[in-house]
C-alpha cells in the first residue's frame, strides 16, 4: 500500500551524500508546498507534485512541516536503576567527577544493571525508545558501557538488540568498552583489549567501539592503546573533552575516528582542528543543561566549515531525556546553531555519524522515517520548550503514531 503526503511544507535536506559541513548545515531543501510518495517502506517520489497511484492512502498536511525523522546518534539509553540521590548531591554543589571518583555516579549504574537480566534491561529500554517514537526519534544509537565485565557488557549489547526487534524504528548498538574501570587503571585497560574487546568482536562483528576519555575515566594512553587494537576490526568513536581536555581530539583524527563527542571543554586550537579533519563533532547541549552549565562551541566549528551532529546522550546520570526536540531548543540558545544547522545536526548528520546514508533526508529512494510536525515554520521546534512538536511519525513508510 502506498502513502501520498500533500501539502506539505518539505524540509527535504537533499543534497552531496556525506555528512553537511559549514554552510551547507543551514541549507535544508526546503521544498514550500510539496508532496512525497512513499511506497514498500521507501520514498517513491518527492517534488512540488507526485504521481501517486489511486488508492494510495493520504496524508493531508494543510501545510504542516514534514522532515526526515530524528537520528539520535549517542545515547546510553539501556540502563537500570535511577541517579536521584546521586541528583540531589549535584544540586548541593557536588561534582560529578567527584561522585564518580567516590565510587557513584556511573558505578552505581553498573550495580544497578548487573543485578538486572538481559529481559529486564530491554523492558526498561523499550519504554524509553516509545518515549522516543512519539517525539520523533526513528532511529537511535544505544552504548553498552554499564557492565565492566566482559558477560555484564554482552548481556547489555544483547538486550539492546532484543529491544530493537520490538521497535519500528532502527537501533544501533555501540560497544562502549572504555567508560570506566574498576581496580588498576592499566590492568583493566589490559583486559578489555585482550578480553573484553575479543568476546564483543566474535558476538558483534564490525560494531563501533566507544571509550570515555576523561580524568577519573579512561587516560589518553589507554583510549590510544584500544583504539589502536580495536581499529583494525571496528569503527571508533569517542567522549572527548567533557570537562576537562585531555589531548584526545589530535590522537582521535589521528586514529580516524569517526566521531569525537561532548566537546564543552575543547581548545579553540583543538575545534579548528576537528573543522578541518573528517571526524564528525557531535554535540550534547541537554548535559550541559543537566550538569553545569558548559556547552560545546558548534558555532564555531560550524563557521570554520566542520561537520556537526546532535544528540541527546539519554543517560540516568548526565542526560535525563529522550527528546531530541529539546536538545534541538538548547542546541540553538547555547551551542551557536542556528535552527537549521540544528535540524541538519539532528538528522542528516546524526545518520552520517552512524554510517546510515539511506536515511536523514527525503529523496527518492531512501527510508520513509517521516515526521508531520504540528507547525507550519520549522523554527518552531527549537522555539518551543517542553512540548512535543511532533504530530504523526512514519517509520519504513508506517504511521506508528496518529
Ligand atoms: O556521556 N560521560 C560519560 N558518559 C555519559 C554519562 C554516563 C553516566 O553518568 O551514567 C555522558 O555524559
Amino acid at each position: 500500500m502506498s502513502l501520498l503526503i500533500r501539502n506539505a511544507r518539505l524540509l527535504t535536506l537533499a543534497g552531496p551524500n556525506r555528512p553537511r559541513r559549514g554552510k551547507e548545515l543551514g541549507e535544508l531543501g526546503l521544498i514550500p508546498q510539496g508532496e512525497v510518495m512513499v511506497a514498500d517502506g521507501k520514498i517513491a517520489a518527492v517534488g512540488p507534485k507526485v504521481e501517486a497511484p489511486a488508492d494510495a492512502e493520504i496524508i493531508e498536511a494543510q501545510g504542516r512541516v514534514l522532515m526526515p525523522g530524528f537520528v539520535d546518534c549517542h545515547t546510553h539509553a539501556c540502563w537500570a536503576g535511577d541517579r536521584l540521590n546521586e541528583w540531589e548531591q549535584r544540586l548541593r554543589g557536588v561534582p560529578y567527577l567527584e561522585i564518580l571518583k567516590a565510587g557513584g555516579g556511573i558505578h552505581a549504574t553498573v550495580q544497578a544493571v548487573r543485578e538486572a537480566t538481559k529481559k529486564q534491561l530491554a523492558a526498561h529500554l523499550k519504554t524509553r525508545l516509545e518515549a522516543m517514537l512519539r517525539e520523533g526519534t526513528t532511529t537511535v544509537e544505544i552504548k553498552s558501557g554499564y557492565g565492566l565485565e566482559t558477560e555484564a557488557e554482552l548481556k547489555m549489547l544483547r538486550a539492546i538488540v532484543r529491544a530493537g526487534h520490538e521497535w519500528p524504528g532502527t537501533i544501533v548498538p555501540t560497544a562502549l568498552l572504555g567508560h570506566a574501570f574498576e581496580g588498576d587503571h592499566n590492568e583493566y585497560t589490559r583486559m578489555v583489549v585482550k578480553e573484553m574487546l575479543p568476546a564483543v568482536s566474535k558476538e558483534f562483528p564490525n560494531i563501533t567501539v566507544d571509550a570515555y576519555c576523561e580524568e577519573g575515566a579512561w587516560s589518553l594512553e589507554a583510549c590510544v592503546r584500544f583504539f589502536e587494537k580495536a581499529a583494525k576490526h571496528h569503527p571508533h568513536r569517542v567522549h572527548a573533552d567533557q570537562f576537562n581536555s585531555l589531548g584526545m581530539i589530535p590522537e582521535a583524527i589521528r586514529l580516524g575516528a569517526r566521531s569525537v563527542d561532548h566537546l564543552e571543554a575543547t581548545t579553540k586550537a583543538d575545534l579548528t582542528m576537528l573543522a578541518k579533519s573528517r571526524t564528525m563533532g557531535v554535540i550534547l547541549p541537554c548535559t550541559g543543561f543537566h550538569v553545569d552549565g558548559c556547552y560545546a562551541r558548534a558555532g564555531s566549528l560550524v563557521h570554520q566549515d566542520g561537520a556537526v551532529a546532535l544528540a541527546t546522550n539519554c543517560n540516568p546520570g548526565t542526560s535525563p531525556t529522550h527528546s531530541m526536540p529539546l536538545a534541538i531548543a538548547l542546541a540553538v540558545r547555547f551551542c551557536g546553531l542556528s535552527p537549521a544547522e540544528a535540524i541538519a545536526a539532528a538528522t542528516v548528520n546524526g545518520a552520517a555519524v552512524l554510517n546510515l546514508p539511506d536515511r536523514g533526508t527525503i529523496e527518492t529512494g531512501q527510508r520513509a522515517d517521516l515526521l508531520l510536525l504540528h507547525h507550519k515554520d520549522e523554527r518552531q521546534l527549537a522555539y518551543e520548550l517542553g512540548g512535543n512538536p511532533v504530530a504523526t511519525v512514519i517509520c519504513a513508510g508506517q504511521r506508528v503514531n496518529q
